[in-house]
């Protein structure tokens, strides 16, 4: 099989895998979908907070010289005018004028259309902008217009004089914020790649404007730390130096953080210097001063700005993409998810042996809720054998199964088996 059918095959186990189990669902599925939007069921929401929290903790919790903050996705019409996404953010559209179907000129070859296969069915592309429009309030005028928010940047940059006069903090020092993001992609495509409504997980670092360079090294080291952290490998992650005709409107320098993804190596995140574009232009705009008074000095200036900007979606398709494991077991195929284990959205799972006995099940009762209290993430698992139960938690990524035996009647102690080694140990309950 070639690389291409094997990584298509490898998407396709993990989209079933994540349905099957209750991680990802396709977005109003019961009325045939819509397309470009994915829910999550138990598992995947537990996945989902686990990455976002790990990033607070890291990102703003741990460090001294960031705060958070949580803005209103609607936001005054002002914002995206003056952050230039009303005028710029857009995609080059090309509809095919036999079978009608529409793409981003960009994403496809458009000498013959992807749909019909008819050749040069393609007129000249006209800009789509991709914001979600809607009307605030009952009155349904030009005045009452505000977009789903694109970015989560413009609700941290309409903060930062907030957060200053409110803490006064040195610079550098840096807002953050995590949430929803909407964009009317032309093509929503590759399960959760692109999708049309996502959240991201956003740093504005503000800087003295001749040291932006120490700020993106320290940023992009942070990057490589968070990669780390969620565990992708060094190997599957690249960085793309984007060419200065393909930066967003905004930035002056911008790395992409690329994954090999099964679908082919993507960007996962993006590290950009943003200068003082969003700041002088809520100035100009808003005619407010954005400027940061130096303490102890009489300097006055609008700071720069680095942007590390995460997708949580993305993220959370690598991390899948990387935990997704098939080895034999008893010369039987096994899959297992090899999640890092502070973000397994079960922690331990507890089996009595024998369902039919109850002073197992009693004990088992027990430990569990001893676990639960502990680590909250703990699943009950009594259906079928245990081969089966093991089964089940590897494809869930369960890092611990612990069972109860009639031993465990006798000495309190239990069998706790490793996801990945699937080596057995036997330990006291207190110890757990
Ligand atoms: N504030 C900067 C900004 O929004 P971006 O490169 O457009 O930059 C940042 O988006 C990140 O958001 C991307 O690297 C990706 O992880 C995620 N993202 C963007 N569009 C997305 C989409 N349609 N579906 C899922 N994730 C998306």
């Amino acid at each position: 099989m070639s690389d291409n059918n094997n990584s298509n095959e490898k998407m396709e186990l993990i989209v079933s895998l994540a349905k099957r189990r209750g991680f990802i669902y396709q977005g109003s599925e019961i009325y045939g979908g819509l397309s470009g939007t994915w829910d999550y069921g138990p598992l995947g929401v537990t996945l989902k907070r686990n990455i976002m929290n790990l990033w607070w903790k890291m990102f703003v919790d741990e460090r001294d010289d960031m705060y958070g903050v949580d803005a209103a996705i609607l936001m005054n019409q002002k914002v995206w005018q003056a952050s230039g996404h009303v005028d710029t953010f857009s995609d080059p559209l090309v509809e095919c004028s036999n079978c009608k179907s529409r793409f981003c000129a960009e994403k496809i070859d458009i000498s013959k259309c992807p749909t019909c296969g008819k050749e040069n069915s393609f007129g000249e592309p006209r800009q789509f902008n991709m914001m979600f429009k809607t009307h605030v309030g009952p009155v349904d005028d030009e005045s009452s217009v505000s977009y789903l928010r694109p970015e989560t940047a413009q609700g941290i940059f309409t903060n930062y004089k907030n957060v200053v006069d409110s803490f006064y903090p040195d610079l550098p020092f840096g807002i953050g914020q995590q949430g929803k993001a909407f964009r009317n992609e032309i093509s929503p495509r590759d399960f959760i790649f692109r999708t049309r409504e996502f959240e991201q997980m956003e740093i504005e670092y503000f800087v003295q404007p001749e040291k932006w360079e120490e700020s993106f090294e320290m940023w992009r080291k942070l990057v490589w730390d968070w990669c780390e952290v969620i565990g992708l490998s060094t190997e599957s992650v690249h960085e793309l130096e984007v060419p200065e005709n393909e930066r967003a409107h905004y930035s002056k320098r911008t790395i992409d953080f690329e994954f090999d993804f099964p679908i082919g190596r993507q960007e996962l995140l993006g590290l950009a210097y943003r200068t003082d574009f969003d700041l002088a232009n809520i100035q100009r705009v808003a005619g407010k001063s954005m400027e940061y008074s130096e303490k102890g000095t009489n300097n006055k200036l609008i700071p720069h700005v680095i942007e590390p900007s995460f997708g949580v979606e993305r993220a959370l398709m690598a991390i899948l993409s990387s935990a997704y494991t098939e080895d034999e077991v008893n010369g039987e195929k096994r899959v297992f998810l090899k999640l890092p284990e502070n973000l397994a959205p079960v922690k331990y799972a507890v089996s009595p042996l024998l369902k039919n006995k109850p002073e197992l099940v009693a004990k088992a009762r027990e430990v569990y809720e001893i676990l639960k209290k502990k680590y909250g993430a703990v699943m009950w698992d009594d259906n079928g054998n245990i081969g089966k139960r093991y089964r089940r938690q590897d494809e869930i990524g369960t890092p611990n199964c612990v069972v109860i035996d009639f031993d465990s009647l006798e000495d309190n102690t239990v069998t706790i088996r490793n996801r990945d080694t699937t080596e057995q140990k036997r330990v006291a309950i207190d110890i757990l």
